[in-house]
């Protein structure tokens, strides 16, 4: 008789958890799932699962993507934030992931606290995903590849300029730096610089490689692709004047982005503040891309959703 297998759950908690070959794989999927939608393809393999979306922080793509996707492929979401559920609070992390692993078949969330997430992941046996902590945003750098794949860039192979505050959405650029080639050069403020620790970790093992810098303008001289975030990220709002003032050098201006390489794509993870961390000009020009990141989350999440629930 043949033995049961049991397949270990997968969770997506930060790009550091996968192999190149699985993450290629995902876009690989990801990529499919788009051209099938193009067409009208009508397949359901998640027909009658239940994602959970859990939100702590406010959200326009995260929440739209994920349960678009998921509508699309067959199952459904259901959309709960920490007001109802008083993360660690109302109740132990422990139960919340019990529990919830009883009605649900995965959970997207979005909070805090990576170590909220990692000890969610512990506690359900239902794949956890990680929507942006203050840590990593893996889904946005993950639909940040697809969109480069899908521009013709080559990951191994291209000079990558992020200006800004050394956040969440920079780390996991940081991260998928140890498996995918790319030349990531991070220009900060003094004292906003990213983890440390992920940067000596892609010196050591990485096929890529990040420089930190101060200086904007040598960040971006002769890089391909130009990318920027806010200056506040969700949570620091009591710090928003204070990177105000130091925050501009960073700003993506046609200036700026004329010491690029030709034609060099500009991307923004958005919500972007216009005139801020990027100008009118720039956004909207010809050179912009922001659109199609924010689309791809969509396709991108769908593939992260087959590969954590097929
Ligand atoms: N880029 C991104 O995650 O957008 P939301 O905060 O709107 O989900
Ligand atoms: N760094 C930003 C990303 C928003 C999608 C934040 O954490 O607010």
């Amino acid at each position: 008789m043949p033995v049961k297998q049991t397949r270990k759950k997968i969770d997506f908690l930060s790009l550091l958890d996968f192999e190149r070959a699985e993450l290629d794989e995902i876009l690989r999927q990801a990529e499919g799932l788009k051209r099938a939608w193009r067409e009208g393809s009508g397949e359901v393999p998640l027909a009658g699962r239940v994602l959970g979306l859990v939100f702590h922080k406010p959200s326009l793509r995260t929440r739209l993507s994920f349960e678009v996707g998921m509508r699309q492929l067959g199952g459904s979401a259901v959309y709960i934030t920490d007001q109802e559920i008083g993360f660690g609070k109302r109740e132990a992390i422990k139960d919340i992931g019990a529990v919830m692993s009883r009605y649900l078949d995965a959970i997207m969330i979005r909070t805090f606290s990576q170590e909220h997430v990692v000890q969610l992941a512990g506690a359900a046996r239902i794949p956890i995903i990680n929507g942006l902590t203050d840590w990593v945003h893996p889904c946005q750098v993950l639909a940040d590849l697809f969109t480069l794949r899908e521009r013709g860039h080559d990951l191994d192979d291209l000079r990558i300029a992020y200006l800004g505050d050394g956040n969440n959405v920079v780390q996991s650029w940081i991260h998928a730096a140890i498996p995918y080639g790319f030349d990531l050069r991070v220009a900060t403020p003094a004292g906003y610089e990213p983890d440390a620790e992920a940067v000596a970790r892609v010196a050591a093992e990485g096929r890529g490689r990040v420089s930190l810098l101060r200086d904007p303008v040598e960040a971006v001289a002769g890089a391909q692709v130009i990318y920027t975030d806010t200056w506040t990220s969700m949570g620091q709002e009591a710090e928003a004047e204070k990177r105000g003032a130091l925050f501009p050098p960073y700003q993506i201006n046609s200036e700026l982005l004329a010491g690029a390489a030709p034609g060099a794509h500009v991307m923004h993870c958005l919500p972007a503040h216009r005139g801020e961390e990027i100008t009118d000009e720039v956004i909207d020009g010809p050179q912009s891309i922001v659109y199609d990141q924010a689309e791809n989350r969509l396709h991108a999440q769908k593939g992260i959703l087959l590969h954590c629930l097929a």
